[in-house]
């Protein structure tokens, strides 16, 4: 089964908290998420391989570290899935980007799948999936299969804020996948809208309704 793993760090709180008042604009909301996403993309990678490279310091020849394995990808959810890609990118300056474009029905939440473009590579690549919402699941879990038939792997999922509907959907129907979360809400509500979550995360990146 994946991992679930929520990241609670001080300032990812602290700043997911400014993220979730209707009191904060769009420009500050923008900032928010952006550092929210380098800050989560810093506790992802903590498990990252590492292997030794011999180097010459301006004193000696010395051991040294550097990352190993698989290379990265980051594989947006758009629209809200933007908003988050260059704040991991700050971390993972080299990694390539695909984007999934879904929405979400407003009247059967089912996603519908509108755009795919993605490195030719994924099936080399550990892949981070990136949405801000994970709430009933089914954009996740769309753009998961959507990856998996055309070759990938090793996913592993990023979202600011999920419901727990989403994170067993994603659970029972993607075990490899672990989960990455900047914390876990009570519920969803009749409109499918996390509670208490931040209301509809691509309007409110992009100043829309
Ligand atoms: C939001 C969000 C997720 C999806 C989550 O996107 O960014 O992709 O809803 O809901 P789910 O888990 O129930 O599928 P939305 O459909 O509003 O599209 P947008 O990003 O283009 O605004
Ligand atoms: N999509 C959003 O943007 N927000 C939610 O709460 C649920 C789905």
């Amino acid at each position: 089964m994946g991992n679930v793993f929520v990241l609670d760090h001080p300032l990812i709180q602290h700043k997911l908290t400014y993220i979730r008042s209707k009191e904060t604009g769009t420009k500050e909301f923008r900032e928010l998420v952006d550092e929210v996403a380098m800050l989560m993309a810093f506790e992802i990678t903590r498990n990252l391989p590492l292997q030794d490279k011999t180097i010459h310091t301006p004193v000696v020849e010395a051991q040294a570290k550097v990352l190993s394995g698989k290379k990265i990808g980051l594989i947006p959810i758009l629209r809200a899935g933007l908003g988050m890609v260059d704040g991991v990118l700050k971390l993972i300056p080299a990694a390539k980007v695909g984007h999934v474009g879904l929405y979400r029905d407003p009247e059967t939440f089912q996603p519908v799948e509108y755009y795919i473009k993605l490195p030719s590579d994924i099936n080399e690549r550990e892949l981070i999936v990136i949405d801000p919402m994970l709430a009933t699941g089914g954009s996740a879990n769309d753009a998961i299969h959507s990856l998996k038939k055309r070759g990938a792997e090793n996913i592993r999922l990023m979202c600011l804020i999920a419901a727990p509907e989403g994170v067993e959907m994603i659970k029972e129907e993607h075990p490899d996948v672990d989960i990455y979360l900047g914390a876990l809400d009570e519920k969803l509500d009749e409109k499918g809208y996390i509670v208490p979550g931040l209301g509809d995360a691509g309007d409110r990146l992009f100043g829309t309704k």
